[in-house]
């Protein structure tokens, strides 16, 4: 059982400003340490302002860009340029305008359908990672109020997957196909946050914090270390 570092901030820019300082330390310590920095970024809506303050001054000039490859926890299968696809979005907040090479944006391709686009982001990673442990360096992951994270959906076949690094979702609500990191891989990454905000995620937060019953639980227990930041209302359901 790990235990996680909570962070509750006294607004949502702050919130934003904590998780945007968490990345950039992050990815400064793992370049210093390793030479690089693997870093996987959320879908959704909540980290969008992250990642336009990582493209903005002072923190973009402070990131070595250069030296880090930029992952994702999930994919809706959609076209990149649909307005559900999270490497859209990811694209116009972060990519945008920090300097990552295309090269080091690892993109899964969910406009393929759900098992070719499972089947080629899973082959990419093995030839990144080689015969090397597939270890994130640093992992951002939002939560659902239902407690998913990534495409980790409960009651999803996804979430049982042990064996492999990428699998085929569906989720409860449209974009139904997706593909996701799994559980065993996002659990090993060597730094692993939460960003969960507003009074919708309460509950989830509180399920994820004090039980092992929701998808989001299961890579906090799992997972090495674990920060999670929260605002006011998403932090009410915790005692
Ligand atoms: C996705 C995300 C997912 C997201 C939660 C929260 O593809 O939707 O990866 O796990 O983090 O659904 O989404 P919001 O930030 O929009 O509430």
């Amino acid at each position: 059982m790990t235990e996680a570092q909570v962070h509750v901030l006294a607004s949502v820019p702050l919130a934003h400003a904590a998780t945007a300082d968490w990345i950039e330390a992050g990815i400064r310590d793992a370049v210093a340490e390793r030479g690089l920095c693997r870093l996987v970024l959320a879908g959704g809506s909540t980290p969008r302002a992250v990642y336009r303050l990582l493209a903005t001054s002072p923190r973009r000039d402070r990131i070595p860009w250069q030296a880090v490859e930029i992952f994702f926890g999930d994919e809706r299968c959609v076209p990149p340029d649909d307005g559900d696809s999270n490497y859209g979005m990811i694209r116009r907040a972060l990519l945008a305008d920090a300097p990552v090479p295309d090269r080091a944006v690892h993109r899964i391709p969910g406009e393929l359908g759900v098992e070719e686009a499972t089947t080629r982001y899973a082959a990419e990673l093995g030839l990144l990672f080689g015969d090397a442990p597939l270890v994130f360096d640093v992992v951002l992951l939002g939560m659902g109020s239902d407690g998913h994270t990534a495409s980790l959906f409960p009651g999803d076949g996804a979430l049982d997957v042990r064996d492999a690094p990428v699998a085929a979702a569906r989720a409860p609500a449209p974009p139904l196909d997706r593909v996701t990191l799994t559980l065993p891989v996002l659990a090993a990454a060597r730094a692993v946050a939460f960003l969960a905000l507003g009074e919708g995620k309460a509950d989830a937060v509180r399920r994820m914090l004090t039980t092992d019953d929701v998808p989001a639980a299961l890579v906090r227990r799992d997972a090495q270390m674990v920060s999670v930041f929260l605002d006011q209302e998403a932090a009410s359901g915790l005692s």
